[in-house]
């Protein structure tokens, strides 16, 4: 039966395992992997502006052997004149996966329901699982195992990286933080499934206001824009809102010594984060970025040859 990746936890915790650890083998020897050697192509559709999930994707599937083929909202009949079933059926004839970064969760739901091709989620209003999973390497590298760290996000508890940071840092075993505005929570559907894997895996799951409290201690910090694709028009209320949640060196200063912070970019410096932290020694965003390159290759092939 075909695979989808369209949230965190659609892989279990043994197989995100897996997955990161094939994504630091890939990182070590780039070409080992060729299941798309053909070459086959695999469509990347994109509703929202992107850099790195463009170029990581383009890179990680030619390095599969295979032809990435991008296609821009609005340059194909999929939204407009065509519906998603139908997009679906016609791809499934020619490509060997999909990957669509769109607004509403719904859509990547719906192309996985009418096709028989992995359809991979790589950012949507709700979840972004492509980023956590190269987080989650990230952390690997540079924290060792993360099963047993405190991992704290800050910022928007609201957004579709902190839904993705409850679940997929649950899964890994991590005590899970996030510091968000009351008016700000998580999915209540990404809380609960945090809460139940967290039962699974000894992991634990805090959505909080205190932003103080939430940074102590912690192993990982990590926070996000506060203005995503598609708020702009409320930039000045929502700058107002986290302002009290910005990463600052004092609030980073909480954290254990050796805490690291990540950033899954773009940043705006002196908004989310101040640029003493995200451009100081214990930042890992660059490595953060490098690795979704690493992590989709080997979720790529984990999902081709399931
Ligand atoms: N982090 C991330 O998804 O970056 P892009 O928007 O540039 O793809």
């Amino acid at each position: 039966m075909v695979r989808h990746f369209l949230r965190d936890d659609d892989i279990t915790p043994a197989e995100q395992r897996q997955i990161i650890s094939r994504a630091i083998a890939l990182k070590a020897d780039r070409f080992a992997a060729q299941p798309l050697a053909g070459p086959q192509t695999v469509a990347l559709l994109f509703d929202k502006p992107s850099t790195r999930t463009r170029v990581s994707f383009s890179v990680g599937v030619t390095e599969l052997g295979g032809s990435p083929m991008v296609i821009q909202s609005g340059e194909s009949q999929l939204g407009a004149k065509e519906s998603i079933a139908d997009t679906a059926r016609v791809l499934e004839r020619m490509v060997s996966a999909i990957v669509w970064r769109t607004f509403a969760q719904s859509n990547v739901d719906e192309m996985a329901a009418g096709t028989t091709v992995p359809v991979i989620n790589s950012l949507t209003d709700e979840f972004h699982p492509c980023q956590l999973l190269a987080d989650l390497q990230t952390i690997t590298e540079h924290k060792g195992d993360p099963a047993g760290l405190t991992v704290t996000f800050v910022g928007d508890g609201s957004s579709n990286m902190a839904n993705s940071y409850l679940i997929a840092c649950a899964m890994a075993g991590m005590h899970v933080r996030v510091a968000t505005p009351a008016d700000h929570q998580p999915l209540a559907d990404a809380v609960s499934s945090a809460q139940r894997i967290a039962g699974e895996t000894g992991a634990s799951v805090l959505v909080t206001d205190d932003v103080v409290a939430a940074v102590t201690g912690a192993d990982v910090v990590v926070t996000d824009t506060w203005v995503s694709m598609g708020q702009e028009a409320d930039k000045a209320a929502r700058i107002a809102t986290f302002t009290p949640y910005r990463v600052t060196p004092e609030l980073f200063a909480l954290a254990d010594s050796a805490a690291i912070f990540l950033h899954c970019l773009p940043a705006y410096r002196e908004y989310e984060v101040d640029a003493a932290v995200i451009d100081g020694p214990r930042s890992v965003i660059w490595d953060e970025a490098e690795n979704r390159l690493h992590a989709q290759k080997a979720l790529l092939e984990f999902l081709l040859t399931a």
